[in-house]
């Protein structure tokens, strides 16, 4: 009796072992398993309040499918977004996403990755000259358009000023190139006159406002509106605008939709901005990284040449943003409503 008892035990001890060992094993697999997708995120810089959106929610699409990704911030600097591509291909990632510093200077990153087959996507600005496998990106000579477009509707005439962004960024020429689209056949009949047409180095505000200061100078402060690529540079102008009391007298564009913009157009000093959902920008991104890693291929009917190819595309729609329409902005998540209206002057009844 005693004898059968202790085999007993010693039965249900020895089961006991194997069920613990076999699920030891099948989590020892699980953490090795199949091999986690590694994706280098080589950002030019995140001073620019989107960029900060653009990493998190980079970072959060990637978490959610079990990518992991080494991020790194080149703040601006061509020397230092090469060391970081160098460092992350010798890293052994799998993909490459970059948002190039310079369109040009880039292209040596891009070549460098494809000669140890690893794809490349670039991100939000075109990398020229070499062969990334997709650009994803926003439609930015849309978003030029919808910037001169807005301005044109409420000052068909008068005199314009240009200020583009970097011109080292792709983005900013096919930004000009969409607010020539609108605005040349207004010149063309003569109804408005461009007087100065400039570009803010590096897209910094302080650029921007001496532009503006030069071009107010020159013309006896008579300018109409101020056609500025992005809500930094629209800053700028708003600021030395405001040094000669035409803050809110002259029209201004910008993009981005950051907070300081919609306070603007809420106060009235800055007419429009364009909203672009990095919300969907970010995870498309991600995910065509993951296929890309994989080998698959990928369906892209668009594409936009960078002068060495015809770079399969995804364009995301963008949308123009005045005081009538900011809410679009806060209810999709990417400004919060107290936020906006922090400081807002109270609606007219
Ligand atoms: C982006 C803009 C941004 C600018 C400055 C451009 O390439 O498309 O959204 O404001 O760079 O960072």
């Amino acid at each position: 009796m005693k004898q059968s008892y202790f085999r007993c035990i010693t039965l249900l001890v020895c089961l006991a072992i194997a069920v613990l060992l076999s699920s030891c094993g099948a989590s020892g697999q699980k953490a090795g398993g199949p091999k986690k997708i590694r994706i280098g995120f080589a950002m030019d810089a995140l001073k620019q309040e989107r960029w900060q959106k653009d990493r998190d929610l980079f970072l959060k699409r990637a978490e959610e499918l079990g990518a992991e990704v080494s991020l790194q911030t080149a703040d601006g600097s061509d020397e230092a977004q090469m060391k970081q591509v160098e460092s992350l291909l010798s890293q052994g990632i799998d993909v490459l996403v970059i948002v190039p510093h310079n369109a040009e200077v880039a292209g040596a990153m891009v070549d460098m990755a494809k000669k140890q087959n690893v794809p490349v996507i670039s991100y939000d600005r075109l990398v020229k000259n070499s062969a990334p496998d997709l650009y994803v990106s926003f439609d930015n000579e849309r978003v030029g358009e919808l910037e001169a477009k807005l301005l044109l509707d409420r000052a068909p005439t008068g005199n314009y000023v240009l200020i583009g962004g970097a011109p080292t960024d792709n983005n900013s020429l096919l930004l000009r190139k969409g607010q020539e689209n609108i605005l040349q056949p207004a010149i063309d009949r003569g109804d408005i006159k461009i007087v100065a047409n400039q570009w803010a180095k590096e897209w910094l505000a302080e650029d921007a406002l001496n532009h503006v200061e030069n071009a107010l100078t020159q013309n006896n402060n008579n300018i109409t509106a101020v056609v500025t690529s992005n809500d930094g540079t629209a800053g700028g102008a708003i600021q030395a605008l405001a040094k000669q009391g035409l803050a809110g007298k002259v029209l201004v564009s910008g993009q981005d939709a950051e907070l300081a913009a919609l306070q603007r157009i809420l106060a009235g000093t800055q007419t429009m901005t364009v909203y672009k959902p990095i919300s969907k920008l970010a995870p498309a991104a991600v995910e065509a990284a993951i296929a890309l890693a994989k080998g698959e291929k990928l369906n892209i009917t668009r594409s936009v040449n960078n002068g060495r190819i015809d770079v399969p595309s995804i364009l995301i729609e963008p949308i123009p943003i005045d005081k009538n329409n900011v809410d679009v902005v806060i209810n999709d998540g990417f400004q919060k409503r107290e936020d906006v209206y922090r400081n807002a002057p109270p609606k007219s009844p």
